[in-house]
């Protein structure tokens, strides 16, 4: 099977091509998890929730560009399908659209994957027509973009009041028009994202957003139960953290009793 393509996913814009089927996204950091996500996804996001999820770090703003190129070639080593977009980390691509080209070329070059993706609206069209324009691929994401967390305060949801709605729609249409082949929304009051929606001419892909976006994304490890604190726009598609507590404390009794190893996980002589 040949893996997805950038014009291939801009191809699904709804309405634009005939199946109208919302694209399928999800965070994948490491090669088994690619693996096992692959055959499901239309595309696989090296997501700088990595500092959170992997590394316990307060927030996405410390995670380097070493970090992301390392676990970027690991989930293309673990795929063939689905396209790999990673996260652009901050600090790797505001200041200028040449250090952004720069940190962005490192990155394809070293994992293999096709594209990029980087937050902000109108302060970074000119960046990502830059990058669009040189060969390189940029998704956008708009609305919460964790990575402003110290100038936002926090994670609540964005586009409450009028002028922040606004904002946030402005904000699309400028990555948009600038080239980028989609854009995530994350985090905003349902009709923004039905607007942005209607309003640009790529694929949306949404995160506390709406339906009506042209696909979904979520942390796997968030839909999958391996947190106990997540907010409301993840829904939990499965326990995993409850399966693997009840798993390991088998084990561990298992060990204290003796149970394990049991007759067939020893070796025993040849006579
Ligand atoms: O880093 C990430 O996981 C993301 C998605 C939640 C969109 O940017
Ligand atoms: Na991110």
């Amino acid at each position: 099977m040949k893996r997805v393509t950038v014009p291939a996913i801009r191809r699904r814009k709804a309405g634009a091509e005939a199946c109208g089927e919302p694209l399928v996204m999800l965070t994948a950091y490491t090669v088994r998890m690619a693996q096992l996500l692959d055959p499901h996804c239309d595309m696989l996001l090296v997501g700088d929730s990595l500092g959170q999820v992997i590394y316990g770090l307060p927030s996405t703003v410390p995670v380097t560009l070493e970090m992301m190129a390392a676990h970027g070639a690991a989930v293309v080593r673990g795929s063939y399908h689905a396209l790999v977009v990673i996260d652009m980390p901050f600090g790797s691509y505001e200041g200028s659209p040449e250090q952004a080209f720069a940190s962005a070329s490192r990155l394809l070059k070293e994992t293999g994957a096709a594209a990029v993706k980087m937050e902000g609206g109108e302060a970074m069209a000119d960046t990502v027509r830059f990058l669009t324009e040189r060969g390189i691929p940029v998704m956008g994401h708009v609305g919460l973009t964790p990575q402003a967390v110290n100038m936002l305060g926090g994670y609540g949801a964005r586009g409450r009041s009028e002028a922040e709605a606004k904002k946030i729609v402005g904000d699309a249409t400028a990555v948009a028009q600038a080239g980028a082949f989609s854009v995530v929304i994350e985090g905003v009051v349902e009709p923004i994202a039905v607007e942005i929606t209607q309003a640009v001419d790529c694929p949306t892909i949404g995160i506390g957003a709406s339906a009506q976006c042209d696909g979904q994304v979520l942390v796997a490890e968030d839909m999958l139960g391996l947190f106990e604190r997540t907010p409301r726009f993840v829904k939990k598609f499965d326990d995993m953290a409850g399966r693997i507590s009840a798993a390991v404390g088998q084990y561990a009794s298992d060990v204290r009793s003796r149970a394990f190893p049991g007759e067939e996980q020893i070796y025993v002589p040849k006579n």
